[in-house]
């Protein structure tokens, strides 16, 4: 899950490129070492893939100094997020050649079939690649690759995977928050964009699958789901003639049970019905928070980075959804210096900006990626300069506006859920509102996966400090 930090504004972009988690420890025959960047869409299949090695016998390590395999789990969306991928592997590399020559070194996700050649022939960098549709094949292609000692590789994206029937190892949880990835793929084809080439089209998981591991979930004491895709919202899956919509398959979780909360990510304003709409607002524990990515404000940029839909459709998008769902909250992402745009169309992105009043942006430069439909028809052409200062301008009024909107939370109460204790001090634990804000609070008696009530008396742009209710008993 996110780390509790003031720096919760994402500049080209920590929470990309930094690694999320490594496994836990269990024995096996050969140990592995697996190493997680991109977004959660890779977090939840790494837990897939531990899944499918520990089923063959393979370990675990936490340690790559103990590790007999080494995965990286690689993320392709910006250039820099495959350098820092590129660097890491270097260094794995080197440990191979100074005294580790057993050790195998596997890249896995969306670099796997971009980079399979380069990896593979001209840098000499790796033994295994696999991409994102292919982790049933990876005991078996982990076995060739030590039996021949030549590479093994499988980059084939699928129209069917969806891994439905793995129960995914969630080796690093918390016990409290879980993933659980209900489509994959993307068939959108944002002109900027490199996710529909790395994971292919989209398909949807089958509902009851995932409502099992939902209730799995919730058995196991679970209290917050966060269902994952691409698109997430264009989920549909026929069942006997029926169509089952993304609003149905939240309704039906909610039912699960009143104590688990349900979030999702990451969504497309397209696929935003008011259907869905009044699912958040019918089912208490569907989080009134929606991650809805404008990428831009102004329509001729939208356009061309064929979006589907104009500025003013993305704001009575979100009139919409604020009239329906009083108290909704929304983040966004934002992309800066996009190919052709003038200064008067950043200017625009900025006036979205403050009209809608985002909570929370993930903000990015423009990072031209090979083979999409921008890098073939537009040119990448704001100057690097540019391009930061207009990030910089967009970030700066990003954190002034976060940091009026958790002003305005001073006083109100909020129910917030446990995960754990805060960094900042032992005595202090951690957990977010409904709308998705973390709050710092004093521990009392509450534990991990409790819901409290809790009073802001303070915040950061990032972070709401706040007291816990104490509910006074009549003598
Ligand atoms: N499926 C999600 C986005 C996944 S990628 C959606 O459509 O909303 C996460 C974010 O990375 C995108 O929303 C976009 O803001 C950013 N991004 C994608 N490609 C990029 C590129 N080439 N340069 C800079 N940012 C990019
Ligand atoms: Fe990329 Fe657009 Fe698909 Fe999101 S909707 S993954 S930005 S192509
Ligand atoms: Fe990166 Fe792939 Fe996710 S490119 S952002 S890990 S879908």
């Amino acid at each position: 899950m996110q780390p509790i930090t003031d720096i919760d504004i994402i500049q080209d972009s920590e929470d990309l490129d930094t690694p999320k988690q490594v496994s836990a420890e269990v024995d096996g025959t050969r140990n592995v070492y697996l190493e997680t960047y991109g977004c959660q869409m890779n977090v939840s299949d790494s837990e897939i893939v531990a899944s499918v090695l520990r089923k063959d016998g393979f370990g675990l390590t936490r340690n790559p100094d103990d590790a007999d395999i080494v995965l990286i789990n690689t993320c392709a969306i910006r250039e820099n997020a495959e350098q820092k991928v590129r660097r890491r592997l270097s260094t794995f590399r080197s440990k191979k050649e100074k005294g580790r020559p057993d050790l195998t070194l596997g890249v896995l996700g969306c670099m796997a079939e971009r980079l399979r050649h380069k990896l593979l022939d001209e840098e000499k960098l790796v033994d295994l690649v696999v991409g994102p549709d292919a982790y049933r094949d990876l005991p078996n292609l982990l076995h060739q690759a030590n039996d021949s000692g030549q590479a093994a590789v499988n980059v084939q994206l699928s129209r069917e995977e969806t891994y439905a029937d793995i129960s995914p190892v969630r080796y690093d949880s918390n016990g409290v928050s879980a993933f659980v990835s209900i489509m994959r793929g993307c068939d959108n084809m944002c002109s900027f964009c490199v996710v529909p080439f790395t994971r292919g089209r989209e398909r949807s998981r089958p509902m009851e699958s995932i409502l099992g591991e939902c209730q799995q979930l919730v058995d196991a004491g679970f209290k917050e789901v966060t269902v994952l895709g691409q698109n997430v919202n264009s989920y549909r899956y026929d069942k006997n003639g029926k169509a089952i919509s993304f609003a149905e398959l939240l309704y039906q979780i909610s039912l699960l049970s009143p104590d688990l909360r349900i979030r999702y990510s990451t969504s497309h304003p397209k696929d935003c019905s008011d259907e869905l709409l009044h699912v958040h607002r019918e089912r208490e524990n569907v989080c009134n928070f929606i991650h809805l990515p404008v990428q831009h404000g102004n329509t001729e940029v939208l356009e061309r980075m064929r979006r589907t839909y104009s500025r003013d459709e993305y704001l009575s998008l979100i009139d919409r959804a604020r009239s329906i769902v009083p108290g909704i909250s929304f983040s966004t992402d934002i992309i800066a210096g996009f190919c052709g745009e003038t200064e008067e169309q950043h200017r625009d992105t900025l006036s979205l900006m403050e009209l809608v009043r985002y909570d929370h942006a993930f903000m990015f430069m423009y990072s031209e990626r090979p083979d999409t439909y921008a890098a073939r028809k537009y040119e990448d052409d704001i100057p690097l300069d540019v391009k930061k200062r207009r990030l910089t301008e967009i970030i700066e009024l990003q954190t002034g506006i976060a940091k009026e909107k958790n002003e305005e939370e001073i006083g109100r109460i909020h129910t917030v859920l446990v995960e754990g204790t805060s960094k900042r001090s032992d005595e202090q634990l951690c957990g977010r509102t409904d709308t998705n804000k973390m709050a710092i609070f004093d521990r009392l008696d509450f534990k991990k996966g409790d819901y409290a009530e809790v009073r802001v008396t303070d915040c950061t742009s990032a972070t709401l400090l706040a007291e816990p209710m104490i509910v006074e008993t009549a003598h």
